[in-house]
């Protein structure tokens, strides 16, 4: 596992940027300072209509930036948008965890970008993988995608919290496991069901931890994603 040095444990923080437009996204960027180095933009913000916007503005702030655009289609079409992403500064991109053939294509395309492939969403548990048809516990679902995401040259996973014994168990460390679904104070009734704390989540070799709710619900979010810092370097370090 890379040390504190070559990874400070302000960088394995990423902060979830959900929100609908630029207003609130650089509000946030503000807000939050020198606390969050990296920060993660997905969907709402593309389907709002800013997410390019904000991606240059993070760049233009020196922030690191994680594309959790969840590219799923045919290899040709996943292989082409995750070239596009390529020529843009951002660090890790998202692609869910489908056929070989996807996931090759992927990497192939994928130049110095980092590719996580989502196994299980941290929303789903035995029983909504049940109602689709895949038998098993989430974590073994997760061990088998993550397993082919390996052998395709994809460069990590997203799982939660909860998978990572198991995952670190059967394909050891060279994976990068990102870890959303994190709740700080334990379980908050959304819509998370396979959660972990954040000292949990680096024990079980969690690599970073995306993290939304905790920090934008908090009375101080400046203050909360500080505390999170330092509980990752305690755990870390
Ligand atoms: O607000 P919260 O901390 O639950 O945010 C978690 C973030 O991580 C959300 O942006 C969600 O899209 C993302 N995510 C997830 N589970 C995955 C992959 C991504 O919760 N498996």
């Amino acid at each position: 596992m890379p040390t504190l040095t070559e990874n400070p444990a302000r960088d394995r923080l990423i902060f979830a940027l959900d929100v609908p437009d630029r207003t609130e996204a650089i509000a946030w960027l503000d807000r939050l300072g020198d606390s969050v180095s990296f920060y993660k933009i997905g969907l709402e913000l593309l389907s709002g209509g800013d997410w390019f916007h904000v991606l240059d503005e993070l760049a233009k702030r020196g922030k690191k930036i994680f594309a959790d655009l969840k590219f799923h289609d045919v290899p040709a079409t996943v292989a082409g948008a995750v070239r596009g992403l390529a020529q843009r500064p951002i660090t890790f991109a998202t692609i869910h965890c489908d056929s070989r053939a996807m996931l090759e294509a992927a990497a192939a395309a994928k130049g110095s970008l980092q590719l996580l492939a989502v196994t299980v969403l941290t929303s789903n548990d035995a029983n909504d993988l049940a109602a689709l048809g895949v038998a098993g516990e989430p974590a073994d679902v997760v061990i088998e995608r993550a397993r082919l995401a390996q052998i395709a040259g994809i460069d990590g996973v997203v799982c939660s919290g909860t998978d990572l014994p198991r995952l670190r168990d059967a394909l050891g460390r060279d994976l990068l496991a990102v870890c959303p679904g994190i709740r700080p104070a334990g379980p908050s009734g959304d819509d998370q069901k396979r959660t972990v704390d954040v000292p949990t989540a680096f024990a079980q070799g969690a690599d970073y931890i995306v993290v939304g709710r905790p920090i934008r619900n908090a009375p101080d979010p400046r203050a909360m994603a500080d505390g999170i810092v330092r509980q990752i370097e305690q755990s870390v370090g």
